[in-house]
């Protein structure tokens, strides 16, 4: 009887946690549970798109480009910029209680790959310091971006516990 209770309070307590993987609070929850998210200390979304979105204990991170979360400006074009568009991901993943190198997959699109490819594994260096951990990525050089932009980076990350 014990036990058949202790069981019930767990499953409870796992489905009241659904959907709520982050200590964010959500904008929004979708009726199966996805939440959207975009935490005030970063930048604004520049359109009908959210910055992070959350499906049990797995982070969606889209759209992210060089932007200074104080103001939305861009920053000065180059490695400062592309610096930035890594650097507002892994805030977005640390609001949301994750780290980097729980990430899953990274897509970078870049205006010019001969030109930004080499910026984006340097930065990459900096946010994975330890090459064996470096992401599964991949890279694309696209037309065009949003503001004529020359990088943009998504990510997926795991947030919940250890998998055993
Ligand atoms: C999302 O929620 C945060 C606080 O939880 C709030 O500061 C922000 O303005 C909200 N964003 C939108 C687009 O509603
Ligand atoms: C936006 O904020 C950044 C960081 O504080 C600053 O360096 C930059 O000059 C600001 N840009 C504008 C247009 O205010
Ligand atoms: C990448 O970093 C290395 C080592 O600091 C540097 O020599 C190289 O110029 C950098 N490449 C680019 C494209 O910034």
């Amino acid at each position: 009887m014990k036990g058949a209770l202790y069981f019930l309070l767990t499953l409870l307590t796992a489905a009241s946690t659904l959907g709520q993987p982050t200590s964010l609070d959500a904008n929004f929850t979708s009726p199966q549970g996805v939440g959207i998210y975009n935490p005030s200390l970063s930048f604004t979304p520049t359109g009908t798109w959210s910055l992070m979105s959350a499906a049990g204990s797995t982070l969606y991170v889209s759209g992210m480009r060089g932007v200074h979360p104080s103001n939305d400006s861009l920053v000065p074009i180059g490695e400062p910029r592309i610096r930035q568009a890594f650097q507002n991901m892994a805030d977005l993943v640390s609001y949301a209680g994750g780290d980097l190198t729980s990430c899953l997959r990274l897509v970078v699109y870049v205006s010019d790959m001969y030109r930004w490819r080499p910026v984006v594994n340097n930065v990459t260096r900096e946010f994975w310091p330890d090459p064996e951990s470096y992401c599964p990525r991949t890279i694309v050089e696209v037309q065009r971006l949003n503001d004529d932009d020359i990088c943009e980076v998504e990510g997926t990350f795991w947030v919940g516990q250890q998998e055993t």
